[in-house]
Protein backbone atom coordinates (compact mmCIF):
# COMPACT_ATOMS: atom_id res chain seq x y z
CA UNK A 1 0.00 0.00 0.00
CA UNK A 2 1.41 3.45 -0.94
CA UNK A 3 1.39 6.34 1.22
CA UNK A 4 -0.66 9.14 0.41
CA UNK A 5 0.60 12.58 1.38
CA UNK A 6 -2.89 14.17 1.16
CA UNK A 7 -5.53 13.97 4.02
CA UNK A 8 -8.63 16.30 3.78
CA UNK A 9 -9.58 14.78 7.56
CA UNK A 10 -6.30 17.00 9.95
CA UNK A 11 -5.60 20.42 9.22
CA UNK A 12 -2.57 21.47 7.23
CA UNK A 13 0.58 20.77 9.61
CA UNK A 14 2.74 24.18 9.73
CA UNK A 15 5.61 23.36 7.27
CA UNK A 16 3.24 22.47 4.47
CA UNK A 17 0.84 25.63 5.17
CA UNK A 18 0.65 27.74 2.31
CA UNK A 19 -0.54 31.06 1.61
CA UNK A 20 -2.75 33.35 4.29
CA UNK A 21 0.20 36.04 4.11
CA UNK A 22 -2.16 38.61 5.35
CA UNK A 23 -3.54 37.35 8.14
CA UNK A 24 0.35 35.84 9.35
CA UNK A 25 1.22 40.09 9.20
CA UNK A 26 -2.24 40.31 11.05
CA UNK A 27 -1.10 37.78 13.42
CA UNK A 28 2.66 38.90 14.30
CA UNK A 29 1.29 42.43 14.79
CA UNK A 30 -0.96 41.50 17.22
CA UNK A 31 1.85 39.63 18.92
CA UNK A 32 4.17 42.31 19.06
CA UNK A 33 1.37 44.96 19.84
CA UNK A 34 0.76 42.38 22.64
CA UNK A 35 4.27 41.83 23.81
CA UNK A 36 4.77 45.62 24.35
CA UNK A 37 1.89 45.76 26.52
CA UNK A 38 -0.93 47.66 23.83
CA UNK A 39 -2.87 44.08 23.63
CA UNK A 40 -4.35 42.96 20.09
CA UNK A 41 -6.98 40.48 19.01
CA UNK A 42 -8.22 39.14 16.07
CA UNK A 43 -11.15 36.77 15.07
CA UNK A 44 -10.57 34.73 12.34
CA UNK A 45 -13.52 33.09 9.81
CA UNK A 46 -14.52 31.61 6.90
CA UNK A 47 -16.85 28.68 5.50
CA UNK A 48 -16.71 24.85 6.22
CA UNK A 49 -13.28 23.70 5.33
CA UNK A 50 -11.52 27.30 4.34
CA UNK A 51 -8.97 26.44 6.88
CA UNK A 52 -9.77 28.10 10.05
CA UNK A 53 -8.02 25.30 12.07
CA UNK A 54 -5.08 24.81 9.67
CA UNK A 55 -4.42 28.80 10.53
CA UNK A 56 -4.85 28.17 14.08
CA UNK A 57 -2.33 25.53 13.82
CA UNK A 58 -0.03 27.73 12.15
CA UNK A 59 -0.35 30.74 14.46
CA UNK A 60 0.37 28.38 17.42
CA UNK A 61 3.81 27.46 15.65
CA UNK A 62 4.50 31.09 15.15
CA UNK A 63 3.97 31.88 18.52
CA UNK A 64 5.61 29.35 20.17
CA UNK A 65 8.45 30.47 17.79
CA UNK A 66 8.82 34.17 19.53
CA UNK A 67 8.15 32.10 22.81
CA UNK A 68 4.97 33.05 23.83
CA UNK A 69 2.82 30.89 25.91
CA UNK A 70 0.40 29.36 23.48
CA UNK A 71 -3.36 27.57 24.58
CA UNK A 72 -5.06 26.11 21.82
CA UNK A 73 -8.47 25.24 22.37
CA UNK A 74 -11.45 24.44 20.36
CA UNK A 75 -15.20 24.79 21.23
CA UNK A 76 -15.45 21.31 20.07
CA UNK A 77 -19.62 20.92 19.49
CA UNK A 78 -20.58 23.79 21.47
CA UNK A 79 -19.97 22.63 24.74
CA UNK A 80 -19.49 25.36 26.62
CA UNK A 81 -23.13 27.08 27.35
CA UNK A 82 -22.57 29.78 29.74
CA UNK A 83 -20.06 32.14 31.09
CA UNK A 84 -18.75 30.57 34.48
CA UNK A 85 -17.95 27.36 32.19
CA UNK A 86 -15.87 29.86 29.89
CA UNK A 87 -13.64 31.14 32.10
CA UNK A 88 -13.78 27.58 34.29
CA UNK A 89 -12.29 25.89 31.08
CA UNK A 90 -9.70 28.96 30.38
CA UNK A 91 -8.33 29.57 33.31
CA UNK A 92 -7.96 25.89 33.72
CA UNK A 93 -6.73 24.88 30.59
CA UNK A 94 -4.24 27.74 31.23
CA UNK A 95 -2.74 26.77 34.14
CA UNK A 96 -2.61 23.17 32.84
CA UNK A 97 -0.55 24.52 29.96
CA UNK A 98 1.63 26.35 32.47
CA UNK A 99 2.38 23.73 34.22
CA UNK A 100 3.35 21.37 31.63
CA UNK A 101 6.26 23.60 30.63
CA UNK A 102 7.55 23.12 34.16
CA UNK A 103 10.08 20.66 34.64
CA UNK A 104 8.27 19.02 38.01
CA UNK A 105 6.39 15.65 38.99
CA UNK A 106 3.21 14.96 40.00
CA UNK A 107 1.47 18.03 37.80
CA UNK A 108 -2.23 16.51 37.95
CA UNK A 109 -2.22 17.45 42.10
CA UNK A 110 -0.39 20.86 41.61
CA UNK A 111 -3.38 20.89 39.01
CA UNK A 112 -6.27 20.35 41.60
CA UNK A 113 -4.74 21.86 44.60
CA UNK A 114 -4.32 24.91 42.44
CA UNK A 115 -8.11 24.18 41.18
CA UNK A 116 -9.11 24.22 45.07
CA UNK A 117 -7.78 27.90 45.47
CA UNK A 118 -9.75 29.20 43.60
CA UNK A 119 -12.97 30.71 44.79
CA UNK A 120 -16.21 28.50 43.99
CA UNK A 121 -18.04 29.69 40.47
CA UNK A 122 -21.27 31.44 41.13
CA UNK A 123 -24.23 30.06 39.72
CA UNK A 124 -25.67 32.42 36.94
CA UNK A 125 -28.82 31.42 35.32
CA UNK A 126 -30.74 34.10 36.10
CA UNK A 127 -29.56 37.04 33.26
CA UNK A 128 -32.24 38.94 34.90
CA UNK A 129 -30.41 39.93 37.47
CA UNK A 130 -26.96 39.43 36.37
CA UNK A 131 -25.46 42.92 36.54
CA UNK A 132 -23.70 42.31 39.88
CA UNK A 133 -23.38 38.64 39.21
CA UNK A 134 -21.54 39.50 35.73
CA UNK A 135 -19.16 41.81 37.31
CA UNK A 136 -18.24 39.87 40.14
CA UNK A 137 -17.95 36.72 37.58
CA UNK A 138 -15.29 39.49 35.36
CA UNK A 139 -13.51 40.46 38.88
CA UNK A 140 -12.52 36.62 39.56
CA UNK A 141 -11.67 35.72 36.20
CA UNK A 142 -9.49 38.90 36.18
CA UNK A 143 -7.81 37.98 39.50
CA UNK A 144 -7.34 34.55 38.07
CA UNK A 145 -5.73 35.33 34.62
CA UNK A 146 -3.63 38.06 36.24
CA UNK A 147 -2.06 35.40 39.00
CA UNK A 148 -1.50 32.86 35.72
CA UNK A 149 0.69 35.79 34.10
CA UNK A 150 2.65 36.80 37.55
CA UNK A 151 3.41 32.75 36.90
CA UNK A 152 4.88 33.20 33.75
CA UNK A 153 6.09 36.77 33.27
CA UNK A 154 9.56 35.72 33.80
CA UNK A 155 9.58 33.31 31.34
CA UNK A 156 7.16 34.42 28.46
CA UNK A 157 6.75 37.04 26.34
CA UNK A 158 3.33 36.87 26.29
CA UNK A 159 -0.35 34.22 26.21
CA UNK A 160 -1.67 33.88 23.32
CA UNK A 161 -5.11 32.22 23.57
CA UNK A 162 -6.33 30.63 20.03
CA UNK A 163 -9.75 29.43 20.43
CA UNK A 164 -11.47 27.54 17.55
CA UNK A 165 -14.93 26.34 16.49
CA UNK A 166 -15.74 29.57 18.44
CA UNK A 167 -18.87 30.81 16.48
CA UNK A 168 -20.85 28.69 18.98
CA UNK A 169 -19.60 31.34 21.94
CA UNK A 170 -22.01 33.89 20.38
CA UNK A 171 -24.84 31.95 20.88
CA UNK A 172 -23.83 31.97 24.80
CA UNK A 173 -26.32 33.64 27.03
CA UNK A 174 -25.27 36.92 28.57
CA UNK A 175 -22.97 38.17 25.96
CA UNK A 176 -19.61 35.87 26.12
CA UNK A 177 -17.98 37.67 23.67
CA UNK A 178 -18.61 41.21 25.11
CA UNK A 179 -17.88 39.85 28.58
CA UNK A 180 -14.31 38.41 27.40
CA UNK A 181 -13.83 41.99 25.76
CA UNK A 182 -14.46 43.71 29.20
CA UNK A 183 -12.17 41.71 31.36
CA UNK A 184 -9.51 41.19 28.78
CA UNK A 185 -9.66 45.05 28.39
CA UNK A 186 -9.16 45.61 32.03
CA UNK A 187 -6.16 43.93 32.27
CA UNK A 188 -4.27 44.87 29.69
CA UNK A 189 -2.24 47.02 31.28
CA UNK A 190 -1.16 44.56 33.79
CA UNK A 191 -0.82 41.68 31.46
CA UNK A 192 0.02 40.31 28.51
CA UNK A 193 -3.13 38.46 26.79
CA UNK A 194 -4.48 37.74 23.46
CA UNK A 195 -7.34 35.93 21.88
CA UNK A 196 -7.88 34.67 18.59
CA UNK A 197 -10.66 33.37 17.67
CA UNK A 198 -11.68 31.08 14.69
CA UNK A 199 -14.95 29.75 13.72
CA UNK A 200 -18.22 30.73 11.26
CA UNK A 201 -19.29 33.49 13.10
CA UNK A 202 -22.52 34.83 11.99
CA UNK A 203 -21.52 37.95 13.65
CA UNK A 204 -19.12 39.51 12.13
CA UNK A 205 -21.07 40.50 8.92
CA UNK A 206 -23.58 42.50 11.34
CA UNK A 207 -20.10 43.33 12.87
CA UNK A 208 -18.06 45.15 9.96
CA UNK A 209 -20.90 46.98 8.90
CA UNK A 210 -21.22 48.84 12.23
CA UNK A 211 -18.29 50.45 13.90
CA UNK A 212 -18.95 48.90 17.68
CA UNK A 213 -16.69 48.28 20.54
CA UNK A 214 -16.53 44.35 19.81
CA UNK A 215 -15.67 44.79 15.85
CA UNK A 216 -12.52 46.89 17.48
CA UNK A 217 -11.85 44.63 20.26
CA UNK A 218 -11.89 41.48 17.47
CA UNK A 219 -10.65 42.86 13.92
CA UNK A 220 -12.39 40.52 11.54
CA UNK A 221 -10.52 38.44 9.05
CA UNK A 222 -12.61 36.54 6.71
CA UNK A 223 -10.46 33.37 4.89
CA UNK A 224 -11.29 33.79 1.27
CA UNK A 225 -9.86 31.20 -1.57
CA UNK A 226 -5.87 30.44 -2.05
CA UNK A 227 -4.30 31.63 -4.46
CA UNK A 228 -3.01 29.82 -7.43
CA UNK A 229 1.07 30.14 -6.51
CA UNK A 230 0.05 28.55 -2.99
CA UNK A 231 -2.41 25.73 -4.38
CA UNK A 232 0.76 25.35 -7.01
CA UNK A 233 3.46 25.12 -3.97
CA UNK A 234 1.58 22.82 -2.06
CA UNK A 235 0.75 20.31 -4.49
CA UNK A 236 4.22 20.29 -5.03
CA UNK A 237 5.81 20.40 -2.07
CA UNK A 238 3.61 17.17 -1.16
CA UNK A 239 4.40 15.22 -3.61
CA UNK A 240 7.86 15.93 -3.36
CA UNK A 241 7.42 13.79 -0.26
CA UNK A 242 6.53 11.14 -2.03
CA UNK A 243 8.68 11.03 -5.26
CA UNK A 244 5.89 11.86 -7.77
CA UNK A 245 6.05 14.02 -10.28
CA UNK A 246 3.09 15.89 -12.11
CA UNK A 247 2.76 17.64 -15.20
CA UNK A 248 1.61 21.82 -15.14
CA UNK A 249 -1.24 21.10 -17.11
CA UNK A 250 -2.16 18.60 -14.71
CA UNK A 251 -1.59 21.40 -11.84
CA UNK A 252 -3.61 24.12 -13.64
CA UNK A 253 -6.49 21.68 -14.32
CA UNK A 254 -6.90 20.81 -10.05
CA UNK A 255 -6.30 24.34 -9.51
CA UNK A 256 -9.32 25.57 -12.13
CA UNK A 257 -11.04 22.19 -10.58
CA UNK A 258 -10.81 23.24 -6.76
CA UNK A 259 -11.57 27.00 -7.31
CA UNK A 260 -9.47 27.66 -4.54
CA UNK A 261 -10.96 26.19 -1.75
CA UNK A 262 -8.52 24.16 0.80
CA UNK A 263 -10.86 21.53 1.28
CA UNK A 264 -11.87 20.58 -1.82
CA UNK A 265 -8.13 21.20 -3.34
CA UNK A 266 -6.98 18.73 -0.58
CA UNK A 267 -10.15 15.98 -1.11
CA UNK A 268 -9.25 15.94 -5.30
CA UNK A 269 -5.38 15.93 -4.72
CA UNK A 270 -6.32 12.74 -2.06
CA UNK A 271 -8.68 11.37 -4.18
CA UNK A 272 -6.51 11.18 -7.32
CA UNK A 273 -3.25 9.91 -5.57
CA UNK A 274 -5.44 7.37 -4.67
CA UNK A 275 -6.22 6.55 -8.45
CA UNK A 276 -2.71 5.90 -9.09
CA UNK A 277 -1.29 2.78 -10.21
CA UNK A 278 1.20 1.41 -7.92
CA UNK A 279 3.79 1.59 -10.18
CA UNK A 280 2.82 5.51 -11.54
CA UNK A 281 5.07 8.18 -10.43
CA UNK A 282 4.06 10.69 -13.23
CA UNK A 283 0.17 12.34 -13.03
CA UNK A 284 -0.45 13.35 -15.72
CA UNK A 285 -3.42 15.32 -17.36
CA UNK A 286 -5.15 11.81 -18.60
CA UNK A 287 -4.69 10.28 -15.47
CA UNK A 288 -6.87 13.18 -13.68
CA UNK A 289 -9.67 12.96 -16.12
CA UNK A 290 -9.60 9.27 -15.59
CA UNK A 291 -10.67 9.67 -11.54
CA UNK A 292 -12.53 12.42 -12.50
CA UNK A 293 -15.89 10.82 -12.07
CA UNK A 294 -14.81 9.07 -8.71
CA UNK A 295 -13.06 12.33 -7.43
CA UNK A 296 -16.53 14.15 -7.93
CA UNK A 297 -18.11 11.44 -6.53
CA UNK A 298 -16.50 11.12 -3.30
CA UNK A 299 -16.60 15.30 -2.99
CA UNK A 300 -20.43 14.24 -2.68
CA UNK A 301 -20.67 11.56 -0.02
CA UNK A 302 -17.57 13.48 1.64
CA UNK A 303 -18.43 16.79 2.00
CA UNK A 304 -21.51 18.19 -0.38
CA UNK A 305 -23.79 15.50 1.15
CA UNK A 306 -23.19 16.43 5.09
CA UNK A 307 -23.55 19.97 4.32
CA UNK A 308 -26.92 19.72 2.39
CA UNK A 309 -28.56 16.89 4.41
CA UNK A 310 -29.09 19.14 7.73
CA UNK A 311 -31.38 21.60 5.64
CA UNK A 312 -34.67 21.59 6.38
CA UNK A 313 -37.31 20.35 3.34
CA UNK A 314 -38.07 23.54 1.98
CA UNK A 315 -34.46 25.07 1.95
CA UNK A 316 -33.26 22.11 0.29
CA UNK A 317 -36.45 22.33 -2.45
CA UNK A 318 -35.30 26.13 -2.94
CA UNK A 319 -31.64 25.80 -3.39
CA UNK A 320 -32.10 22.19 -5.88
CA UNK A 321 -34.15 24.80 -7.61
CA UNK A 322 -32.00 27.32 -8.09
CA UNK A 323 -29.27 24.85 -8.91
CA UNK A 324 -31.36 23.32 -12.04
CA UNK A 325 -31.92 26.74 -12.88
CA UNK A 326 -28.77 28.77 -12.77
CA UNK A 327 -25.42 27.71 -14.77
CA UNK A 328 -23.56 29.44 -12.77
CA UNK A 329 -22.32 30.05 -9.61
CA UNK A 330 -23.80 33.96 -9.09
CA UNK A 331 -27.57 34.28 -8.89
CA UNK A 332 -29.77 37.18 -7.45
CA UNK A 333 -32.51 37.60 -4.70
CA UNK A 334 -34.81 38.63 -8.44
CA UNK A 335 -33.91 35.56 -9.88
CA UNK A 336 -34.59 33.22 -7.07
CA UNK A 337 -38.07 34.31 -6.88
CA UNK A 338 -38.65 34.03 -10.38
CA UNK A 339 -37.38 30.35 -10.40
CA UNK A 340 -38.83 28.86 -7.43
CA UNK A 341 -42.25 31.36 -7.86
CA UNK A 342 -41.89 31.48 -4.28
CA UNK A 343 -42.80 35.21 -2.94
CA UNK A 344 -39.60 37.41 -1.75
CA UNK A 345 -40.85 37.10 2.13
CA UNK A 346 -41.27 33.28 1.98
CA UNK A 347 -38.10 32.82 0.58
CA UNK A 348 -36.27 35.34 2.64
CA UNK A 349 -35.94 32.85 6.36
CA UNK A 350 -34.79 30.11 4.05
CA UNK A 351 -32.04 32.30 2.55
CA UNK A 352 -30.76 33.16 5.95
CA UNK A 353 -30.54 29.46 6.55
CA UNK A 354 -28.38 28.66 3.64
CA UNK A 355 -25.95 31.68 4.71
CA UNK A 356 -25.68 30.14 8.06
CA UNK A 357 -25.42 26.84 6.68
CA UNK A 358 -22.39 28.18 4.61
CA UNK A 359 -24.40 27.01 1.69
CA UNK A 360 -24.17 30.56 -0.03
CA UNK A 361 -22.48 33.52 0.41
CA UNK A 362 -23.75 36.86 -0.05
CA UNK A 363 -21.01 38.58 -2.01
CA UNK A 364 -23.04 42.24 -2.01
CA UNK A 365 -26.57 43.25 -1.76
CA UNK A 366 -29.41 41.38 -3.48
CA UNK A 367 -26.48 38.65 -4.66
CA UNK A 368 -26.17 35.04 -3.92
CA UNK A 369 -23.47 32.51 -4.69
CA UNK A 370 -23.33 29.09 -4.38
CA UNK A 371 -20.18 28.18 -2.17
CA UNK A 372 -18.75 25.62 -4.82
CA UNK A 373 -19.12 24.65 -8.95
CA UNK A 374 -18.71 20.83 -7.99
CA UNK A 375 -21.39 21.58 -5.60
CA UNK A 376 -23.70 23.00 -8.36
CA UNK A 377 -23.53 20.14 -10.03
CA UNK A 378 -23.87 17.91 -6.94
CA UNK A 379 -27.47 19.79 -6.24
CA UNK A 380 -28.00 20.05 -9.97
CA UNK A 381 -28.25 16.16 -9.87
CA UNK A 382 -30.46 15.65 -7.21
CA UNK A 383 -34.11 14.55 -7.71
CA UNK A 384 -36.46 17.79 -6.95
CA UNK A 385 -38.25 16.50 -3.61
CA UNK A 386 -41.53 17.48 -4.44
N1 LIG B 1 -3.21 27.19 4.24
C1 LIG B 1 -3.30 25.89 4.00
N2 LIG B 1 -2.25 25.19 3.49
C2 LIG B 1 -2.36 23.90 3.22
N3 LIG B 1 -3.46 23.16 3.45
C3 LIG B 1 -4.53 23.77 3.96
C4 LIG B 1 -4.51 25.17 4.28
N4 LIG B 1 -5.71 25.51 4.77
C5 LIG B 1 -6.44 24.39 4.80
N5 LIG B 1 -5.75 23.34 4.32
C6 LIG B 1 -6.28 21.98 4.19
O1 LIG B 1 -7.68 22.08 3.90
C7 LIG B 1 -8.43 21.18 4.69
C8 LIG B 1 -9.45 21.95 5.52
O2 LIG B 1 -8.78 22.78 6.44
P1 LIG B 1 -9.27 23.06 7.93
O3 LIG B 1 -9.70 21.81 8.59
O4 LIG B 1 -8.21 23.87 8.56
O5 LIG B 1 -10.54 23.97 7.63
P2 LIG B 1 -11.60 24.56 8.66
O6 LIG B 1 -11.96 25.90 8.15
O7 LIG B 1 -11.09 24.48 10.05
O8 LIG B 1 -12.82 23.56 8.47
P3 LIG B 1 -14.11 23.37 9.41
O9 LIG B 1 -15.03 24.49 9.04
O10 LIG B 1 -14.67 22.05 8.98
O11 LIG B 1 -13.65 23.42 10.83
C9 LIG B 1 -7.44 20.39 5.53
O12 LIG B 1 -7.24 19.16 4.93
C10 LIG B 1 -6.16 21.20 5.49
O13 LIG B 1 -5.06 20.35 5.48
MG1 LIG C 1 -11.90 23.57 11.73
Amino acid sequence: MRFNPFNPTQPARPDFFVGREPEIIAFEKVIVQTIHSSPMNMVITGNRGMGKTSLLVKLEQLAKEENCLVLRLSNYEGNLTNIPDFCDYVTSNLKREILSKKKIGEKFDKLKEWMATLKPTIEWNDISVSIEKKQIIQEIFRQRLLRLWKEIEDDFKCAVILIDEAESLEGVKGGLLTFIREVFQRIESEAKYCIILAGKFNFTERMSESFSPLNRFFPCHRLLVLDKESIRKYILQKLATVNVEIDEKAIDHIIKNCEGHPYVLVSICYLLFDSLNEDEKHITLDIIKRSQEKIEYRLGQDFFSPMFHPLSPKAKEIIIKIAKKSRILEFSFKQAVEWTKMPRNYLSPYFKELLRKGVIDKPERGKYKIFHTLFLHYLASKEELE
